[in-house]
Protein backbone atom coordinates (compact mmCIF):
# COMPACT_ATOMS: atom_id res chain seq x y z
CA UNK A 1 0.00 0.00 0.00
CA UNK A 2 1.46 3.01 -0.50
CA UNK A 3 0.53 6.46 0.54
CA UNK A 4 0.85 10.02 -0.40
CA UNK A 5 1.06 12.80 2.03
CA UNK A 6 0.36 16.39 0.34
CA UNK A 7 1.54 19.20 2.69
CA UNK A 8 0.46 22.67 0.64
CA UNK A 9 2.01 26.40 2.18
CA UNK A 10 3.72 27.81 4.93
CA UNK A 11 3.74 24.15 6.28
CA UNK A 12 7.38 24.31 5.57
CA UNK A 13 7.43 27.02 7.78
CA UNK A 14 6.78 24.81 10.91
CA UNK A 15 8.51 25.05 14.28
CA UNK A 16 9.17 28.44 13.16
CA UNK A 17 5.76 29.90 11.77
CA UNK A 18 3.16 30.66 15.01
CA UNK A 19 4.48 28.03 17.75
CA UNK A 20 1.16 29.15 20.05
CA UNK A 21 -0.75 27.46 17.01
CA UNK A 22 1.32 25.01 15.73
CA UNK A 23 3.80 23.87 18.25
CA UNK A 24 7.73 23.44 18.01
CA UNK A 25 7.57 20.48 15.67
CA UNK A 26 9.40 20.83 12.54
CA UNK A 27 7.64 18.87 8.92
CA UNK A 28 10.87 17.11 8.80
CA UNK A 29 10.12 15.76 12.42
CA UNK A 30 6.25 14.89 11.60
CA UNK A 31 7.50 13.31 8.27
CA UNK A 32 10.28 11.36 10.68
CA UNK A 33 7.53 9.72 12.84
CA UNK A 34 5.48 9.25 9.87
CA UNK A 35 7.59 7.35 8.07
CA UNK A 36 8.75 5.14 11.19
CA UNK A 37 5.15 4.16 11.47
CA UNK A 38 4.83 3.30 7.40
CA UNK A 39 7.70 0.89 8.12
CA UNK A 40 6.40 -0.37 11.31
CA UNK A 41 2.65 -1.52 9.05
CA UNK A 42 4.00 -2.40 5.97
CA UNK A 43 3.19 1.24 4.31
CA UNK A 44 5.02 2.55 1.43
CA UNK A 45 5.21 6.05 1.85
CA UNK A 46 5.54 9.85 0.08
CA UNK A 47 5.88 13.52 1.05
CA UNK A 48 5.66 16.22 -1.15
CA UNK A 49 5.12 20.01 0.08
CA UNK A 50 4.57 22.88 -1.76
CA UNK A 51 3.55 26.68 -2.07
CA UNK A 52 2.02 26.12 -5.34
CA UNK A 53 -1.20 25.77 -5.60
CA UNK A 54 -1.37 24.39 -9.29
CA UNK A 55 1.93 22.01 -8.43
CA UNK A 56 -0.41 20.39 -5.39
CA UNK A 57 -2.81 19.84 -8.20
CA UNK A 58 -0.64 17.85 -9.97
CA UNK A 59 0.67 15.93 -7.01
CA UNK A 60 -3.16 15.05 -6.62
CA UNK A 61 -3.00 13.66 -10.04
CA UNK A 62 0.12 12.38 -9.94
CA UNK A 63 -1.41 9.98 -7.14
CA UNK A 64 -4.02 8.53 -9.42
CA UNK A 65 -3.10 4.59 -10.79
CA UNK A 66 0.46 5.14 -8.16
CA UNK A 67 -0.89 5.76 -4.94
CA UNK A 68 -3.65 3.76 -2.74
CA UNK A 69 -4.10 7.04 -0.39
CA UNK A 70 -3.85 10.71 0.44
CA UNK A 71 -3.22 12.37 3.23
CA UNK A 72 -3.36 16.14 2.74
CA UNK A 73 -2.87 19.48 4.39
CA UNK A 74 -3.52 22.05 2.24
CA UNK A 75 -3.02 24.46 4.58
CA UNK A 76 -4.69 28.10 3.24
CA UNK A 77 -5.58 26.31 -0.14
CA UNK A 78 -8.04 24.45 2.09
CA UNK A 79 -10.24 27.51 2.51
CA UNK A 80 -10.05 28.75 -0.99
CA UNK A 81 -9.00 26.29 -3.82
CA UNK A 82 -11.62 24.31 -6.38
CA UNK A 83 -8.66 23.66 -8.26
CA UNK A 84 -7.18 21.22 -5.45
CA UNK A 85 -11.03 20.36 -5.04
CA UNK A 86 -11.18 19.04 -7.98
CA UNK A 87 -8.52 17.09 -8.51
CA UNK A 88 -9.31 15.56 -5.11
CA UNK A 89 -12.20 14.13 -6.67
CA UNK A 90 -10.94 13.86 -10.28
CA UNK A 91 -8.46 10.58 -8.82
CA UNK A 92 -11.34 9.65 -6.31
CA UNK A 93 -9.03 8.11 -3.73
CA UNK A 94 -9.55 7.51 -0.08
CA UNK A 95 -8.21 11.11 1.21
CA UNK A 96 -7.75 11.89 4.70
CA UNK A 97 -7.56 16.33 5.28
CA UNK A 98 -5.23 17.22 8.04
CA UNK A 99 -5.29 20.15 10.00
CA UNK A 100 -2.58 20.65 12.85
CA UNK A 101 -4.98 23.72 14.58
CA UNK A 102 -8.37 23.76 15.14
CA UNK A 103 -9.97 25.76 12.33
CA UNK A 104 -13.56 25.66 13.62
CA UNK A 105 -12.12 27.58 16.52
CA UNK A 106 -10.32 30.29 14.67
CA UNK A 107 -11.48 33.30 12.27
CA UNK A 108 -14.86 33.13 10.08
CA UNK A 109 -12.49 32.42 7.12
CA UNK A 110 -10.78 29.25 8.56
CA UNK A 111 -14.65 27.79 8.46
CA UNK A 112 -14.89 27.72 4.80
CA UNK A 113 -13.57 24.58 3.77
CA UNK A 114 -13.70 23.43 -0.58
CA UNK A 115 -11.14 20.37 0.70
CA UNK A 116 -13.35 18.61 3.59
CA UNK A 117 -16.67 17.24 1.45
CA UNK A 118 -14.48 15.43 -1.24
CA UNK A 119 -12.38 13.70 1.52
CA UNK A 120 -13.08 10.68 3.14
CA UNK A 121 -12.50 11.99 6.41
CA UNK A 122 -10.93 15.18 8.60
CA UNK A 123 -8.73 15.26 11.42
CA UNK A 124 -8.43 18.70 13.10
CA UNK A 125 -6.83 20.25 15.77
CA UNK A 126 -4.90 17.67 17.08
CA UNK A 127 -1.87 19.32 16.69
CA UNK A 128 1.18 17.08 14.60
CA UNK A 129 -0.68 14.30 16.18
CA UNK A 130 -3.60 14.58 13.67
CA UNK A 131 -1.11 13.06 11.19
CA UNK A 132 -0.45 10.00 13.29
CA UNK A 133 -4.04 9.81 13.43
CA UNK A 134 -4.43 10.40 9.73
CA UNK A 135 -2.18 7.28 9.26
CA UNK A 136 -4.29 4.84 11.80
CA UNK A 137 -7.34 5.94 10.10
CA UNK A 138 -5.86 5.27 6.77
CA UNK A 139 -4.85 1.86 7.58
CA UNK A 140 -8.68 1.00 8.88
CA UNK A 141 -9.97 2.25 5.51
CA UNK A 142 -7.63 -0.24 3.28
CA UNK A 143 -8.19 -2.91 5.86
CA UNK A 144 -12.20 -2.16 4.80
CA UNK A 145 -11.43 -1.74 0.86
CA UNK A 146 -9.58 -5.21 0.94
CA UNK A 147 -12.28 -7.20 3.18
CA UNK A 148 -15.04 -5.76 0.73
CA UNK A 149 -12.62 -6.86 -2.28
CA UNK A 150 -11.95 -10.73 -0.93
CA UNK A 151 -15.64 -10.59 -0.06
CA UNK A 152 -16.21 -9.91 -3.70
CA UNK A 153 -13.75 -12.29 -4.96
CA UNK A 154 -15.45 -14.87 -2.84
CA UNK A 155 -18.62 -13.83 -4.00
CA UNK A 156 -17.72 -14.55 -7.39
CA UNK A 157 -16.78 -17.83 -6.93
CA UNK A 158 -19.45 -19.07 -5.36
CA UNK A 159 -21.46 -18.17 -8.12
CA UNK A 160 -19.19 -19.24 -11.06
CA UNK A 161 -19.60 -22.81 -8.91
CA UNK A 162 -22.80 -22.55 -8.88
C1 LIG B 1 -3.82 24.74 8.73
C2 LIG B 1 -4.97 25.71 8.98
C3 LIG B 1 -5.11 26.70 7.85
O1 LIG B 1 -6.20 27.60 8.10
C4 LIG B 1 -3.84 27.53 7.72
O2 LIG B 1 -3.94 28.41 6.63
C5 LIG B 1 -2.62 26.68 7.65
C6 LIG B 1 -2.52 25.48 8.48
C7 LIG B 1 -3.59 23.77 9.91
O3 LIG B 1 -2.92 22.78 9.71
O4 LIG B 1 -4.06 24.03 11.02
O5 LIG B 1 -1.65 27.05 7.00
O6 LIG B 1 -4.13 23.94 7.60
Amino acid sequence: MKLVVIQGPNLNMLGIREQQIYGPMKLEQIHAQMKEFANQNGMEIEFFQSNLEGEIVDKVQECYGDADGIIINAAAYTHTSIAIRDAISAVNLPTIEVHISNIHRREEFRKENMIAPVCTSSVVGFGPFGYHLAMVGMLQIMNEIKAAHEMQKQQQVAQSAE
